[in-house]
């Protein structure tokens, strides 16, 4: 970059953007539906930028910005970590999911996907559903995890659970002694989607399992279902005396007061950006919990997703996402080799392939 241009003073989402390696953020208005919305490039250096869109009410737009940045930058390092030819990408919808939803919205936001012209690509996140993936699928191709009958993948959370499970199992081998769930306490923070396939696993292997929300219909739903599990209230979560903590609502579960009242010996859970802040890493470590990262252990649904776009089948997508087990064990031993944290290691990891792919890409133009 010429120098003139370098140092020109740069404030707010564009210094972030370039302390944090984005390549684009979008602003979406459209006046007639209401829709407001931010879609983040992350990177394109693997593929096309591939990432949910999430439905949240933001108490501000610096905190959208915020969370579509970080979560942009998740999906680089998930998808380069799981080797996947996809780089990363995310939007967030400003709007309450239960509220402010109808198709003239999403219909809109389908049409400032297209103007990417397939560089940025959509799916589900917190707060959107299939459904709403319908309504933005009539005005551009660039959307996945669509419903089987629409030829897609449907829903990717039973995937991502898997995946979740075996990450888990990895880090009980280090953090425990074994990978055998049977009899361990694990808490699982928020029974959505993922959460309740996750609470499947642990029950079929005998894990002794504590259940949390917000919305107490999920918990009635799942007790239901598995009458033997526990219910704690979600402001004793921290504190709760488990082996394995499991977030799996949203972000920033992992921070400052949180971790000092932690009592699990491992975190491993689906939710994005779990870690509030890079310090609440070296306060983990501090306290000697084990962390399995979000971003490689939740890699199942964007397998899932990236099978529905190369064609592969959901067989395929299983045995990809049981590789997180290898993965998640790998990048422990990675972290004890090199002394850095997990969290550390598996960006290093990412960060790897991304460079060795731009390296060679650049090779190849200038030849
Ligand atoms: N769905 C996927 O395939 C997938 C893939 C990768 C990552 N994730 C991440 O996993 C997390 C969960 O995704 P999901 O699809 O299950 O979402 P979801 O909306 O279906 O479930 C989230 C659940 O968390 C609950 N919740 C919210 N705040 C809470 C709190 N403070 N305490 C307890 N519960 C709370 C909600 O009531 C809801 O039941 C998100 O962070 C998402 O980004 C999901």
């Amino acid at each position: 970059m010429p120098e003139t241009l370098d140092t020109l003073p740069m404030t707010g989402p564009m210094s972030t953007m370039q302390r944090m390696g984005h390549e684009q953020l979008v602003y979406c208005h459209d006046e007639a539906s209401g829709l407001r919305a931010i879609i983040g490039i992350h990177s394109t250096v693997l593929g096309p930028a591939l990432g949910g869109t999430r439905m949240w009410n933001y108490a501000s737009e610096d905190q959208a910005v915020m969370d579509v940045l970080r979560l942009s930058q998740g999906m680089t390092y998930k998808a380069s970590v799981a080797g996947l030819d996809l780089g990363g990408g995310k939007a967030v919808i400003f709007g309450d999911a239960r509220q402010h939803k109808s198709e003239a919205l999403f219909k809109a936001y389908g049409r400032f996907v297209n103007s990417l012209s397939g560089k940025y690509i959509t799916a589900e996140d917190v707060g959107t559903s299939k459904s709403d993936m319908e309504w933005i699928a009539t005005e551009t191709k660039h959307v996945s995890g669509l419903p089987e009958s629409m030829g897609g993948s449907g829903d990717p959370s039973p995937v991502t659970a898997y995946g979740v499970y075996m990450g888990m199992k990895a880090g009980a081998r280090v953090a425990l002694g074994n990978d055998s769930l049977e009899g361990r306490k694990v808490l699982v923070q928020g029974v959505g989607n993922v959460g309740t396939y996750l609470v499947e696993h642990l029950v079929a292997e005998g894990a002794h399992v504590w259940i949390s929300d917000v919305y107490e219909p999920s918990i009635q739903k799942l007790l239901s279902r598995f009458p033997q599990l526990e219910v704690c209230q979600p402001d004793q979560v921290a504190s709760a005396d488990v082996d394995i903590y499991a977030p799996c609502a949203l972000g920033a579960t992992l921070n400052a007061q949180s971790i000092a009242n932690l009592r699990c010996a491992l975190v491993a859970g689906g939710a994005n950006n779990q870690l509030a802040t890079d310090e609440d890493m070296q306060r983990l470590m501090d306290r000697s919990i084990a962390y399995a990262p979000d971003f490689v252990i939740n890699a199942g649904g964007l397998i899932n997703v990236y099978a529905e776009i190369k064609g592969l089948n959901r067989e395929w997508a299983l045995q990809k996402t049981r590789g997180i087990y290898d993965q998640t064990l790998a990048i422990f031993e990675q972290a004890a080799q090199n002394r850095v944290s997990t969290n550390e290691a598996a960006v290093r990891l990412a960060h790897q392939r991304l460079t060795k792919v731009a390296h060679d890409q650049q090779a190849s133009s200038s030849r």
